[in-house]
């Protein structure tokens, strides 16, 4: 374990630093050092992303590898590519990694040979996506699959409704996919009423398979199922993904048609494990293996590039600089494309699980803030809604930028001279530019604006983004885009000195509402026990609910 980061001299380093630079403006770093905009730039994979809109100096950048250095990133990367146990409160190993190493490699963690293992669960995944697509595997009543759903919350789901609306356009079978996660009655209702049972597939996807929202969901998905086909028709409509093929047996799936996972991927990291069996029904096994290959580009990327141009290190110690240095308390992801919608949400669970935690590795109370909070929505619509306070307001927002050459879907404006992609592309360019670079009273005053409003249109700019392109959102891109922010999670984690792969933060709630159920019908209500507030939210619920 190393030395708690804030007290090396690498830390000490970059605060006087920061008091150095904290105050200059994004448009001296620019005319001092004016080829920044072509050479703070880094490619991994297809992504090329841009960083020079950051407010730092290329010193600040050579700071930040030595705090990289200090907290041996590279040496944690290495054990968590090896298969060591670094998820040390759970005592695991972190191999989300190896769901995607190619079939020819090799590497055998505590005694069994990993890549085998993950390959054969490809081969059986494939195989039955190829016969729910070509309509061999039918429903109970002989009819093709056409819609399948996904039940399963978190991991399960997050990861699978991204990538599935991000490769909309890869979708051929004519399977569409639904996802079910909230045990909000709602949810379910609203996903099966207008789909028919004889041709639709559950998937029942938990890696616990222990989880009260997708069991009851599936509970009652099943009861909708034989309710219409009878009690035999849970076969052919049934699938399990799962790590525990004794409760897939418990709740009537037969494990034949389950497919496992290992303990050592973390719910977070599994849409790239047979979580994403429902993507892989919608886009096909192949589409599936250039999703994997994907991670496994920047995988490499990262295991290999130097510092210096290793853009997860580069991006994760930039996010330390404005949550440590600068007292940021978010990130927001901007995608330029709709298809990308539920990227930020998936994020939130891969940053927020992973890197929200109070003490360190070895149980000790951090000594700076972790975790940044990640939120954002695809541009243009964030731009009406929520970019003044980005540009106006007195808070310090980093954003991540998205945007691809190549649409998916492309229309000409409304004067028939140009592409709608261009126009959102333009968009995507003016923001991060005003953000950084703003304008200032004399600029706007010399617009002739009455000298009272002039402060009203000050925007202050120096407000700092990255920008990252892709050619287009493939199935490869989506995957090597996944892998950049799993990377830069670890990158922040291990400078922060946490275990960023286990979430005991999200279990007391859980258990606590299973204690709290009875309390909402029982005959006596809520006990002495309870705390006043909850007592009398409780009380007034049973009330309207006339209990
Ligand atoms: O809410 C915590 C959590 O354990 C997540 O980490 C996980 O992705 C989710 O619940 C679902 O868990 P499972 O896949 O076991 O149902």
């Amino acid at each position: 374990m190393s030395a708690d980061i804030t007290s090396t001299e690498a830390w000490t380093e970059l605060v006087s630093h920061h008091e150095a630079v904290a105050d200059r403006h994004l448009r001296d770093f620019f005319a001092d050092d004016p080829s920044r905009g072509s050479e703070l730039t880094v490619t991994a994979g297809d992504l090329y992303i841009d960083y020079s809109k950051h407010r730092v100096e290329r010193q600040t950048l050579e700071l930040l590898l030595d705090l990289a250095r200090a907290a041996d990133v590279t040496g944690r990367r290495d054990a968590m590519f090896a298969g060591e146990h670094i998820n040390t409160s759970e005592n695991r190993a972190v191999l989300h990694t190896a769901l995607r190493l190619p079939s020819d490699a090799s590497l055998e963690v505590d005694g069994q040979d990993v890549v085998a293992d993950v390959h054969e669960v490809l081969t059986r995944m494939g195989d039955f996506s190829d016969r729910v697509r070509s309509g061999e595997w039918t429903g109970a009543t002989g009819e093709r699959i056409r819609t399948v759903v996904n039940i399963g919350i978190g991991g399960s789901d997050l990861g699978p409704v991204m990538v599935y609306q991000a490769l909309r356009h890869y979708a051929d079978a004519g399977i569409s996919a639904r996802f079910v996660s909230n045990v909000d009655p709602a949810d379910l209702v609203g996903t099966l009423a207008d789909l028919d049972p004889a041709s639709t597939l559950f998937i029942v996807a938990s890696k616990t398979f222990g989880t009260l929202e997708t069991l009851t969901n599936a509970t009652a998905a099943r009861r909708w199922l034989t309710a219409a086909l009878g009690d035999d028709a849970v076969a052919q409509h049934f699938v399990a993904v799962s790590t525990n093929a004794e409760k897939v047996s418990d709740f009537g799936i037969d494990t034949a048609n389950m497919f496992g996972f290992w303990d050592w991927v973390g719910g977070r990291y599994s849409v790239d494990s047979a979580i994403g069996l429902s993507v892989m029904l919608a886009v096909g096994r192949e589409a599936f293996a250039d999703f994997l290959e994907g991670f496994h580009v920047i995988d490499q990327h990262f295991r290999e590039a130097p510092l210096e141009s290793n853009a997860p290190i580069l991006l994760g110690t930039l996010g330390v600089w404005y949550s440590s240095f600068f007292g940021a308390q978010s990130r927001a992801v901007l995608p330029y494309s709709n298809d990308l919608n539920r990227f930020a949400a998936y994020l939130q669970q891969l940053t927020m699980e992973s890197n929200g935690k109070s003490v360190r590795a070895d149980g000790t109370p951090v000594t700076t803030d972790t975790g940044e909070i990640f939120w954002g929505e695809p541009g243009t619509n964030g731009q009406h809604a929520f970019y003044q306070l980005l540009h106006q307001g007195t808070r310090l927002v980093p954003a991540d930028f998205i945007g691809f050459a190549e649409p998916t879907d492309d229309l000409p404006t409304a004067d028939g001279t140009g592409s709608m992609h261009d126009l959102l592309m333009s968009n995507y360019f003016a923001q991060t530019k005003v953000l950084a670079f703003g304008k200032t009273a004399e600029e706007i005053a010399a617009e002739g604006t009455d000298a009272d409003i002039v402060p009203h249109k000050v925007m202050p700019g120096n407000r700092p983004s990255t920008s990252i392109l892709a050619p287009k959102l493939t199935p490869s891109v989506v995957g090597q885009l996944i892998a950049l922010y799993e990377h830069q999670v670890f990158v922040e984690g291990v400078i922060f000195g946490i275990d960023s792969f286990d979430q005991w933060g999200v279990e007391l709630g859980k258990t606590q509402a299973q204690e709290l159920t009875p309390v909402l019908t029982d005959a006596d209500g809520p006990g002495t026990d309870l705390d006043s507030s909850t007592s009398a939210l409780i009380d007034w619920y049973r009330s309207e609910r006339g209990r």
